[in-house]
């Protein structure tokens, strides 16, 4: 059987796959082009991808022997599930294990963006401190402030969590109200969006791309935030309208932000990088040894699993889940 793998993952995933089946891997430091892709997967039993890789129709056709695409990440929007689903190609991820690395993450941005420490660091490296003073470099206060969630699930909830330590206040919204015992978990106060915006010190987003949540957070959503209060996002950058976040930080309409993710990874809206405002970090939300080496040993366990006929352990499109033959 062969999988083809379109970027270097980490040799624990490789490891599971050695024996089991005929691998193949980009070893180009670069992202295959959509015609390379389309290439390499002609004769693949199995695609091991990244969240660059765009597997849209064309590319699930071109792989005419395909059973599964493995997605090295939580987040699908990069593959065209439906099509795959409908040519009968199971689609799987990499749940759960990146939910407290990533919520993680999203603490440091949070305190990163509220006491300043990149705009510090740089301020220190170029030599332009001569001193303390008593206005130097103010930031926010993280503890007793507002944090506001946007998205509920398991990382919203392990970033809620967290909150306790500093004694916050956490408003949540999703879809629909988590249940009794997970907002209790999570000390965590159901509210709508626009109070959420307005009401918070601290806003950051844990949905998935979808539809409904491209560009949630536009010009409109932004004028509804506190001007002191910072936006952090280490979910989609598309879920933020990022040219009307550029104009809100150069305004001062909010006091700050902090993104993992970009609307069109990996270029940056122009004015981005300009702003001391800002903090950016290169979606490394799961970028830990441990985590990016379960990730990796994840995408190839479902693909064996696959590949042996079995249900992999993270499919996506369960419509294709395979029944056990009943007992004889
Ligand atoms: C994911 O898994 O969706 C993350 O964005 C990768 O870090």
């Amino acid at each position: 059987m062969k999988v083809y793998i379109t970027y270097r993952i980490p040799e624990a995933g490789l490891k599971k796959l050695e024996g089991k089946c005929d691998v193949s891997l980009n070893e180009e430091d670069e992202l295959l082009s959509k015609g390379e892709l389309s290439d390499r997967v002609t004769d693949a039993d199995a695609l091991i991808c990244l969240l660059g890789d765009r597997i849209d129709r064309d590319i699930i056709n071109a792989g005419r022997k395909l059973r599964v695409i493995s997605n090295f990440a939580v987040g699908y929007n990069n593959i065209d599930v439906d099509y795959a689903t409908r040519q009968g190609i199971m689609v799987t991820n990499t749940p759960g294990v990146l939910t407290d690395t990533t919520a993680d993450l999203t603490w440091a941005l949070i305190m990163a963006v509220a006491r300043r420490t990149v705009e510090g660091d740089s301020f220190m490296r170029s030599g332009k401190f001569s001193g303390w003073k008593p206005e130097l470099m103010l930031g926010s206060d993280i503890h007793g402030s507002t944090l506001g969630i946007i998205g509920f699930g398991r990382i919203g909830q392990a970033v809620a969590r967290r909150a306790s330590g500093f004694n916050m206040q956490v408003l949540y919204c999703s879809s629909k109200p988590v249940s009794r015992e997970a907002a209790l978990a999570s000390r965590a106060t159901y509210v709508e969006l626009d109070t959420l915006l307005s009401r918070s010190d601290f806003v950051t987003l844990h949905v998935p791309l979808t539809d409904s949540t491209y560009h949630l957070i536009d010009e409109n959503k932004l004028f509804l935030m506190k001007p002191t209060a910072c936006l952090i996002n280490t979910s989609r950058g598309p879920v933020v309208d990022e040219r009307a976040l550029v104009k809100s930080l150069h305004e001062r309409k909010i006091a700050g932000a902090a993104l993992d993710v970009y609307e069109n990874e990996p270029a940056l809206s122009p004015g981005l990088t300009e702003l001391s405002n800002v903090v950016l970090t290169p979606h490394v939300g799961s970028a830990t040894h441990q985590t990016r080496n379960r990730m990796s040993e994840m995408v190839a366990e479902n693909v064996v699993a696959v590949l042996s006929g079995e249900n992999p352990p993270n499919l996506v499109n369960k419509e294709l889940l395979r029944q056990k033959p009943a007992q004889a």
